[in-house]
């Protein structure tokens, strides 16, 4: 546990020390759960938005995207169900005065079953070496099976209690858990209450006049509510998607984590539109389908698996979260949903317009069913770059700090220094910053010993640097360092962005989807 809270304790100190991310209003003590991308964080979030953008909207001739308002007609969150539903339930310590959600209390607690499963698992390889058989022995072995049985019926019966409304059983599970305040130790429990998590504001210049308005908490409204716009000027046909990214915001209750958890935060969302029936053939395509997106990046398959809803939100029939494990766990990054004909139908019911397909090859008209693949921006940053962050320790005994973000990523892709600040070299350095600039992002370094500089841009994940030595004036060549492997290679100037093009192509990281 002290391991893990290192690491995530040094993944937030070099987010702000490599200018990635820094907290919002810092020299006013900063303001919770709300932070600033800096210059780096700026490009790596930007990469991994086009990331997505291309995987999901440009290889695919059905999918649109769509750039909707934050402020959206306040009727929207009432159809939505937003004004009504969109709440957390939560519990204040009464010793401690600290505020959490109850059922994030319960999940950890099952969490930490999970954890007791994999120490077993641990146990039994060290016991039986290459004889283990895991899957085996997660079917058949009594103590696993206890844990795994336990877990399944809490979060069962409190998905059952959030779903009736019955917050007196919640309370009831964390007393029968013996759940302790993970601050005081504390298990003095006020009573489960609900709080509805949009951030209200008004449009209008004066007092009497103005308009209450939510800002929008989830990007996916702004796409339902131009369904029949996009479907008609764009004359999609069934099945198509309409995918945008953007901001969201939610009042969260326990906003910790760093940029896990924010108040303000962005979104990548696609919703498909199906015909009614197909929902659950389009759930599977899309569970798969994401999946492969996140492996095409190569930060290892052990650190992803699913996790299918007990508890579904109250527009869904079907979903599924794809977990990462982050520094504190494994915890939800996206979520796949199969959200029926609930939003349309709730759109038409309340604002009295149509919001009908008309299937020709059917020759009828009907609402369509949605899928939808949501994911937070900021919560693919986070995992990105704490998988990423590295201690390396190296042959002669010393260690690196290395940031081996995908180059495809990484916001600098090439380094270029000039061995020395005299003899011609920064000129032929400029010379080659100024014609690989126009394809990607370089930075140009001439300050301190060359090694220090190759440290410089491992720990900011530029996956090259380029150096300029006495050498190139005579054979036109360079050394092209690789972060990773931190291997050399002298190659001419002329090979560079061939070399650079290969290795951080978008086309040949989503190939390997
Ligand atoms: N339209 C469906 C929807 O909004 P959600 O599960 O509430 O579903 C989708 O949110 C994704 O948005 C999550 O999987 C997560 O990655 C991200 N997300 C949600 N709340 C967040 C928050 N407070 N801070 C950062 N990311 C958040």
């Amino acid at each position: 546990m002290a391991k893990q809270e290192d690491k995530f304790k040094s993944v937030i100190s070099h987010a702000k020390e490599y200018g990635y991310v820094f907290q919002s209003s810092e020299i006013y003590d900063g303001l919770s759960a709300v932070y600033d991308y800096a210059q780096n964080g700026v490009e790596l979030k930007k990469n991994i938005r086009e990331y997505w953008w291309k995987a999901m909207v440009q290889m695919n001739e059905n999918i649109v995207g769509l750039d909707s308002a934050i402020f959206m007609h306040p009727k929207v969150w009432k159809a939505s169900g937003h004004v009504d539903a969109f709440s957390d339930p939560l519990i204040d310590n009464k010793d401690s005065k600290k505020r959490y959600r109850a059922d994030v209390l319960i999940e950890d607690y099952v969490a930490k079953l999970d954890a007791k499963i994999e120490k077993e698992v641990k146990k039994a390889t060290k016991r039986f070496g290459d004889a283990f058989d895991k899957v085996e022995f997660l079917a058949t072995n009594g103590r696993v099976l206890g844990y795994k049985e336990k877990g399944a019926a809490i979060l069962k019966r409190m998905g059952q209690s959030l779903e009736k409304e019955d917050l007196a059983d919640v309370k009831a599970l964390i007393e029968e858990l013996e759940i302790a305040c993970p601050l005081s130790g504390s298990k003095n429990w006020t009573d489960v209450k609900q709080f509805n998590l949009m951030f209200g504001t008004k449009l209008g210049a004066s007092a009497e006049s103005a308009m209450d308005l939510y800002l929008r908490p989830e990007t996916a409204q702004g796409i339902f509510v131009n369904f029949l716009n996009v479907q008609k000027s764009g004359r999609m046909k069934i099945p198509f998607g309409i995918a945008q990214t953007g901001k969201a915001f939610r009042n969260e209750i326990v906003a910790r984590q760093f940029i896990f958890r924010m108040r303000e935060f962005e979104q990548m969302e696609m919703q498909y539109f199906i015909k009614p029936g197909t929902q659950k053939e389009w759930y599977e395509y899309w569970k798969e389908t994401r999946m492969k997106w996140h492996m095409s990046l190569g930060m290892g398959e052990e650190n992803y698996r699913f996790h299918d809803h007990d508890k579904l939100a109250h527009y869904a029939d079907a979903a599924a979260d794809i977990e990462f494990r982050f520094p504190f766990g494994f915890k939800e990054l996206e979520g796949i949903h199969s959200r029926t004909d609930f939003d349309l139908k709730a759109h038409e019911e309340h604002s009295g317009k149509k919001l009908q397909y008309f299937d020709h090859e059917e020759n009828k008209s009907y609402a369509p069913y949605v899928l939808e693949t949501s994911i937070g921006l900021d919560r693919m940053f986070l995992a990105v770059f704490s998988n990423s962050l590295q201690e390396e320790e190296l042959e002669n005994g010393t260690t690196r700090t290395v940031l081996k973000l995908p180059s495809v990523l990484a916001p600098t892709k090439a380094a270029i220094l000039p061995l020395v600040k005299k003899d011609g070299l920064p000129e032929i350095a400029r010379k080659i910053m100024g014609d690989l600039k126009w394809d990607f992002n370089v930075a140009y370094d001439e300050k301190d010993a060359v090694g220090r500089r190759y440290r410089r841009a491992d720990a900011n994940g530029t996956p090259f640097c380029i150096t300029v030595d006495h050498d190139t004036l005579n054979d036109d060549s360079v050394t092209i360092r690789h972060r990773d492997t931190m291997e050399q290679q002298r190659v001419k100037i002329s090979e560079l962005k061939d070399i650079i093009s290969k290795e951080v192509s978008m086309k040949n990281w989503l190939l390997k989807m």
